[in-house]
């Protein structure tokens, strides 16, 4: 036992950027910067969408004369918000773009979820879904925040994607807990659940069900959370709908989760 304990800070930083390289060499790769401009790209679609919808609405109510300040100031609030959220985006690009290598800090989960949730308010409001958090103490993590609420973005949506057809207000839920020193990040929704046909291809590049789906979301989660030695898994929810379950190593430990 004193032994495990006793093993120093730089003999263990040492280890672990030895797992992380072990972890690069299995999955092959990382994501390629293509594959993530394109994820990307395809979230800039929304805000702009929303952008151009605002404008719209703006200049009917000026074109009716009901272009009053009490009319307009909260479309103009949404769309500078919408700008805001676009802007991000461009700005997660150029970050990639500049590092391509993954920045490992010590972080704590609940406030990489609350940031995350943060930022999908108006896509959850949009999609009438409400996201409901259950964030209970958990070991922090040795990870890149931008790959990691990338996963989140993709989880979330997918699960508000999947709840579409489904009765409105219905909550999307964040759970953050600990499973015997791991941290486990579940994305629970109230969706129709995987189709059958999907069911053995989900984490394949392209494969989607969706008229608009690229098919390379949980292709991605899942290459980031295997370079994060962790694992991306799901099941049916006992509710209905799919839960989707993170897994990742505390930090310092070097165990490989993935084996
Ligand atoms: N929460 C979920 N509930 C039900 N089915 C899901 C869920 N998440 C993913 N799927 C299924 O897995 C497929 C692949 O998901 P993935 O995120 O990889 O691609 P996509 O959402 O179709 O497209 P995109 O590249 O835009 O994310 C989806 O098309 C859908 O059929
Ligand atoms: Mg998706």
């Amino acid at each position: 036992m004193g032994s495990l304990v006793d093993i120093s800070d730089a003999k263990r930083a040492a280890r672990l950027a030895r797992a992380q390289d072990e972890a690069v060499a299995r999955t092959g790769r990382l994501v390629t910067l293509g594959e993530m401009a394109s994820t990307l790209a395809h979230e800039l679609n929304q805000p702009l969408a929303a952008i151009a919808s605002y404008a719209a609405g703006t200049r009917n109510l000026l074109e009716r004369g009901e272009g009053t300040e009490a009319a307009l100031t909260p479309v103009v609030e949404k769309l500078s918000l919408q700008a805001g959220r676009a802007s991000q985006i461009i700005r997660r690009i150029q970050d990639l773009a500049r590092k391509r290598e993954p920045k490992f800090t010590r972080l704590a989960l609940d406030e990489v979820i609350q940031g995350t949730a943060g930022f999908l308010a108006a896509d959850a409001r949009e999609h009438r879904v409400r996201i409901e958090l259950a964030l209970a103490a958990a070991p922090e993590v040795e990870a890149d925040r931008i790959l990691i609420e990338q996963v989140l973005v993709n989880l979330i949506r997918n699960g508000m994607e999947a709840m579409a057809g489904t009765r409105s207000g219905d909550a999307l839920t964040l759970r953050l807990t600990d499973r015997e020193g791991a941290a486990v990040i579940e994305i629970e929704d109230r969706g129709q659940g995987v189709e059958a046909d999907m069911a053995a291809w989900l984490y394949d590049p392209f494969a989607s069900s969706k008229a608009q789906g690229m098919g390379m979301g949980l292709n991605i989660c899942r290459s980031i959370i295997e370079l994060h030695r962790g694992q991306l898994t799901h099941r049916p929810a006992p509710g209905g709908g799919t839960v989707f379950e993170v897994v990742l190593p505390a930090a310092g430990d070097d165990r490989m989760a993935a084996e």
